[in-house]
């Protein structure tokens, strides 16, 4: 068995969009985020029947532990202050611009930091350029929890992958983007 420090890589991960058949085994799903572990309990199944969200779960193929998710939504990005100017600069006079929203993304506390929430800010790269070729889609957007007291706050983690700050919100998220086209 792998040890604690090791990373996980894609190849023991089995990727399944939540079903009925999941309920049962959700509430064993252990996070310090309360909040995420409350939406995929009681939301991430209902929403999805209803086309607001696609939850994904991540199940270890060894032992069919669910150790994270991650779910996804339609969304558009306002264009204002540099972002707007940036795009008149190349002709873009839209108000608006389609990306795909991750939601909710969440590691199970016992597999934190071994490079699982990569896998999946890959993954979700991976599926953002795919449905790029078959519908309009420019960005990634997500509202991340700040902690202005530490670095380890979803902002940083973010940041890591190329994402920048959009603007700040109440309720202490940061809505933050990134553009799927490297200029
Ligand atoms: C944020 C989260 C998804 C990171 O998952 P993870 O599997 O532990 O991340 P990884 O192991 O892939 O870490 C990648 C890098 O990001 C860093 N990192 C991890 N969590 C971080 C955080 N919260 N803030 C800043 N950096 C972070 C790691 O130190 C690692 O850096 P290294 O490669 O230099 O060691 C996880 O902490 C989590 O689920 N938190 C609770 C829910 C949450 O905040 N979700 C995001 C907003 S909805």
């Amino acid at each position: 068995m792998a040890s604690s420090k090791e990373k996980i890589s894609i190849t023991e991960i089995e990727i399944r969009q939540i079903n009925d058949s999941h309920k049962p085994i959700l509430s064993s799903f252990k996070s310090y985020e309360k909040e995420l572990v409350d939406f995929l309990v009681e939301d991430a199944f209902d929403n999805q029947t209803k086309q607001m969200s696609i939850t994904y779960l991540w199940f270890l193929k060894s032992t069919n532990e669910l150790i994270a998710y991650v779910s996804v939504l339609a969304d558009a990005i306002s264009l204002q202050g540099e972002l707007k100017e940036h795009f008149r600069q190349k002709g873009v006079l839209y108000k608006s611009l389609p990306a795909l929203k991750i939601g909710r993304l969440c590691v199970a506390d016992e597999y934190l930091g071994r490079g699982v929430g990569t896998l999946m800010i890959e993954f979700v790269l991976v599926l953002a350029q795919r449905m790029s070729k078959e519908i309009g889609l420019r960005f990634i957007t997500t509202d991340a929890k700040r902690n202005p007291d530490s670095r380890k706050d979803s902002v940083h983690f973010y940041k890591r992958f190329g994402f920048e700050i959009l603007r700040q919100r109440e309720k202490g998220t940061t809505s933050m983007y990134k553009d799927l086209i490297k200029e």
